[in-house]
């Protein structure tokens, strides 16, 4: 025993400490591992903070402790959480992080801002007026982490407000609220912020970032530049350097045009214009990169045509022929809460086939409501998992299917 004791120790010790969230994660072919060298499909959910007081929505309803353990409660594994770049914007030129009491006064104005912000606080008494919008993700990323959650963030919007639509001035580079340069400080920062955290143990389950959600043409061509792949691969490698390089552990998601809808071109690394390919081979950290897409064809009537769009539009980058082989997850799919959608072709396909293929998802959307969305304050999300003031399930049947799905993936 003496001597066996010592040995243990030494043993289990740093492995105690390393062993768990088992970070970081690399890609192999079309795998996604975690750092023993297992196999991790991503399975979550999309907890939005990307909206006009960005930070995450539903703390004036919920402790982030609670919110997290609902998350958890469906065995989900991931949290897609959204940022938009104004907040780095503001920390960088506008006199340094803004405190969520003047965001939420900014948002909704005094009189509502200050009352919701005093819900917020009660929720989450941990906050106090000094407590800033970073500080309010940093919680988040931290309770994940406890609870065993990873988190992916993912820069869903440069303007702190709802997506997507092609005339909302963020919807391709140099877009009237899309400016480039900020864009890449942005993701810049972000990708420093959490390494520079890692030591407080903040946020230690961070394992991904999505460089830009759902690339889409801009109604104002203005002075954008031209919407075409060759642009695309110009901005998003330049943008995945510059994370990597702040970030070395963290894993690269690239986000298609049309919405998200479209990555024809990347799997086989065909020409994107002037003979410029997307080659994995061609990137020194050829292990983070990742495919993401989006599916929203509510109304399909076949599977098997959605299937094979999926595959075309992008997910053959699984197969062994692909010369790209890479890791592809479905990063926002979801439909209304409140009827029988969940039992309808759409909600019944992606169940069955997403899992098939082994491919990671995350739904859309946690938020019963939003603290404003679109002009309307405390906007009740008919799509949201949770109801109207987080504190339950919406309807049970339709949680019901993704627990299927959770089971299917994980299985
Ligand atoms: C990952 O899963 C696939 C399919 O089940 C399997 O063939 C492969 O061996 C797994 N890889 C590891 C490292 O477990
Ligand atoms: C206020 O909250 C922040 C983070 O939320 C914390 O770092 C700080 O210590 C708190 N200040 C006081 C006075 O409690
Ligand atoms: C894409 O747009 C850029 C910038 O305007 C232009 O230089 C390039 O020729 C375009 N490529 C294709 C294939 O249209
Ligand atoms: C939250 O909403 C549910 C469902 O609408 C309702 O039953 C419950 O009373 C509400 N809880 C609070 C604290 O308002």
């Amino acid at each position: 025993m003496h001597l066996l004791t010592p040995l243990f120790s030494l043993l289990t010790l740093p492995s105690l400490l390393h062993a768990f969230p088992n970070v970081p994660f690399k890609t192999s072919t079309r795998w996604i591992h975690d750092s023993t060298g297992a196999n991790f499909t991503y399975v979550g959910v999309n907890w939005p903070g990307a909206g006009e007081v960005m930070i995450p929505e539903g703390l004036q309803y919920a402790s982030i402790e609670s919110i997290v353990s609902k998350i958890k409660s469906l065995k989900m594994n991931v949290v897609r959480l959204t940022f938009a770049i104004e907040m780095v914007d503001d920390i960088k030129d506008n006199g340094g992080d803004v405190t969520v009491q003047r965001a939420f006064v900014k948002a909704l104005g005094s009189a509502n801002g200050e009352k919701v912000w005093q819900s917020v606080v009660k929720n989450n008494p941990q906050f106090n007026a000094s407590t800033t919008r970073l500080q309010v993700f940093d919680a988040v990323a931290a309770e994940l982490s406890k609870q065993g959650i990873y988190v992916h963030l993912d820069n869903h919007m440069s303007k702190g407000k709802w997506c997507c639509s092609t005339n909302d001035g963020n919807a391709w580079f140099g877009d009237t609220d899309f400016n480039t340069e900020k864009w890449l400080r942005g993701l810049q920062f972000m990708a420093d912020h959490v390494m520079t955290l890692l030591q407080t143990r903040k946020w230690t389950s961070m394992v991904s970032i999505g460089l830009r959600n759902e690339f889409r043409k801009p109604d104002k061509a203005g002075k954008s530049l031209a919407y075409n792949w060759s642009v695309w691969y110009d901005q998003n490698v330049a943008a995945a350097n510059l994370v990597n390089a702040a970030n070395p552990d963290i894993l690269i998601f690239f986000s298609g045009l049309d919405f998200d809808t479209k990555l024809n071109p990347i799997p086989g690394a065909e020409d994107l214009g002037s003979g410029k390919r997307f080659q994995k081979s061609n990137f020194k950290y050829s292990d983070k990169l990742v495919l993401e897409l989006h599916n929203y064809q509510n109304s399909a009537t076949d599977c098997n045509s959605m299937k094979s769009g999926l595959w075309n539009n992008g997910f053959k980058a699984l197969d062994p022929s692909a010369r790209n082989q890479m890791p592809v997850v479905l990063t926002e799919f979801g439909f209304s809460q409140t009827d029988d959608s969940y039992n309808k072709v759409y909600a019944t396909c992606l169940r069955r086939i997403i899992p098939e293929w082994d491919a990671g998802w995350t739904v859309w959307v946690l938020a019963g409501s939003y603290y404003i969305r679109s002009g309307t304050q405390d906007y009740e999300e008919a799509w949201g998992l949770l109801n109207h003031n987080w504190s339950d399930w919406r309807r049970s049947q339709a949680i019901a299917g993704l627990r299927q799905m959770v089971d299917a993936s994980l299985r």
